[in-house]
């Protein structure tokens, strides 16, 4: 079509997501949702001579992403490099001040630092754009920035880093240990080489954070999120939840209530008929409870070259398309102040797994020490193990959900039966998902 306005694309980043859109932006140059047509017109990493999936050679080279998003010769600046601070924000903060329109898959940046670059972008009338930061391939930042604006959204719920949901899913297949399930990972590439962002639960962290600042019209506020990631479960928790009729799923949830926002990454248990339970390997899933909606469930691609590209895509479409929005909910001088609410005071089920002496009396030493800290028992499970790992140091475990209760009684009560002389071990804790 003539007349069609040729946007300047600069790429900071050439690795699974960069590569993934600079394949999709080469195989499709009619790519053109918006009218305006993408031309990739200079681009950055850390090497130049690393062999990649596309050729580069004819494309302009930026050693310094800062350099590639101050350019005069980039129109939208596209930053995937990743990492909260450094190289990725600098970029971006270069960008923005040079009234350039930005789009990252950068969720650690966005968490951390959402609001002053909402800040800055406002102030420069140009998008910042994130799609690719929350479920990859899955539209969830649209979906709740956008489309539920006219609702109100009390909580989100749900599975958002495909990593650790491999390593359950295939822990619970295949009987096999953390340990070994993270090696094999690693070794097939579903794994970092440093798999702290993902197994200690801090990159649910920062897409549930982002995704609490949408929908709640406050600034993100990573800082505040109660985090507890999957290094702790074991395989015998996994086979005992099995029997009471649970999966565990790392579950990342926001809520809001009058007192304030809750924002938490625990393991938890998810009856197993349940849609999040039945989101097996790699997938994410997202419930959304709306006050006029209802429930939403979305699940899919949560990474990976193709389904994030094509996200970071739609967000380049956005672009040409012109509209500018406030980055989050609300323009950045308005967004409400994130009030955490303290989780202590917060209220649920839970799973308690005790490695006690194998003698009588202990179960109703056990049930005594709760009633009398204010905690009632919904059902118990006492069963032999084989293979008995070390964990339960030579005791027999017996396995106990609760009714709802604080999460500050449940903490005195835990103190309480773990000094008891029949129970060998800290109890473990894991929490029954409110979904
Ligand atoms: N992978 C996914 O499925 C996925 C999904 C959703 C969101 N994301 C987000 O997308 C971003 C990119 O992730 P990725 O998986 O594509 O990462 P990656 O494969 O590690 O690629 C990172 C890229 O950044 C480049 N880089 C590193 N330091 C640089 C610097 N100082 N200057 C210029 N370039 C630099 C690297 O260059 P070299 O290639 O030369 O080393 C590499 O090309 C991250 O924010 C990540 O959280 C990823």
């Amino acid at each position: 079509m003539a007349g069609r306005k040729t946007w300047r694309v600069g790429v900071a980043g050439l690795g699974t997501v960069g590569a993934g859109l600079l394949t999709f932006l080469a195989e499709h140059p009619d790519f053109a949702p918006a009218g305006g047509r993408a031309t990739v017109t200079g681009v950055s990493a850390r090497s130049r001579s690393r062999p990649r999936p596309f050729d580069i050679a004819k494309l302009p080279w930026f050693d310094d992403p800062v350099a590639l998003a101050a350019s005069p010769e980039t129109d939208v600046f596209v930053e995937l490099i990743g990492g909260s601070d450094g190289p990725a924000k600098a970029a971006v903060e270069a960008a923005l001040k040079a009234g350039k329109p930005v789009v990252t898959a950068n969720k650690a940046l966005i968490a951390e630092h959402g609001a002053e670059l909402a800040a800055l972008a406002e102030a420069q009338g140009v998008p910042l754009l994130f799609e690719a930061a929350v479920m990859g391939g899955v539209p969830a930042v649209k979906m709740v920035r956008e489309a539920l604006v006219g609702d109100e959204i009390r909580s989100i719920a749900g599975i958002l880093n495909g990593t650790c949901n491999y390593i359950l899913t295939e822990m619970e297949a295949t009987g096999r240990s953390f340990a070994e399930v993270l090696a094999e990972a690693q070794r097939l590439g579903y794994a970092e080489a440093d798999p702290t962002m993902d197994v200690g639960g801090f990159d649910a962290a920062h897409k549930i954070s982002i995704l609490a600042a949408l929908a709640f019209g406050c600034a993100p506020n990573y800082a505040a999120a109660e985090i507890e990631g999957i290094a702790g479960v074991e395989l015998l928790d996994i086979q005992l939840c099995r029997d009471l009729g649970y999966r565990i799923k790392l579950v990342a949830s926001a809520d809001r209530s009058p007192d304030g926002v809750l924002v938490r990454v625990y393991p938890s248990l998810a009856p197993l008929a349940h849609p999040l339970a039945q989101t097996g390997g790699a997938l994410n899933a997202l419930f959304i409870e709306g006050a006029r909606t209802g429930r939403i469930f979305v699940q899919g691609p949560g990474a990976g070259s193709g389904p994030t590209a094509a996200a970071v895509a739609a967000d380049i479409a956005d672009v040409m398309a012109g509209a500018v929005r406030p980055v989050f909910q609300a323009p950045a001088g308005e967004l409400l102040p994130f009030t955490p609410v303290d989780p202590s005071k917060s209220i649920g089920r839970a799973y308690l797994r005790l490695s006690v002496k194998d003698e009588p009396g202990v179960i109703a030493a056990v049930s005594e020490a709760l009633a009398e800290a204010g905690v009632s028992i919904e059902s118990f499970l006492q069963k032999p193990v084989e293979n008995a790992p070390d964990s339960l140091k030579g005791g027999v475990p017996i396995v106990l959900t609760t009714h709802a209760v604080a999460e500050s009684v449940l903490k005195a009560a835990i103190e309480h039966i773990a000094g008891l002389p029949a129970v060998l071990d800290r109890p473990r804790l894991l929490r029954i998902a409110r979904i």
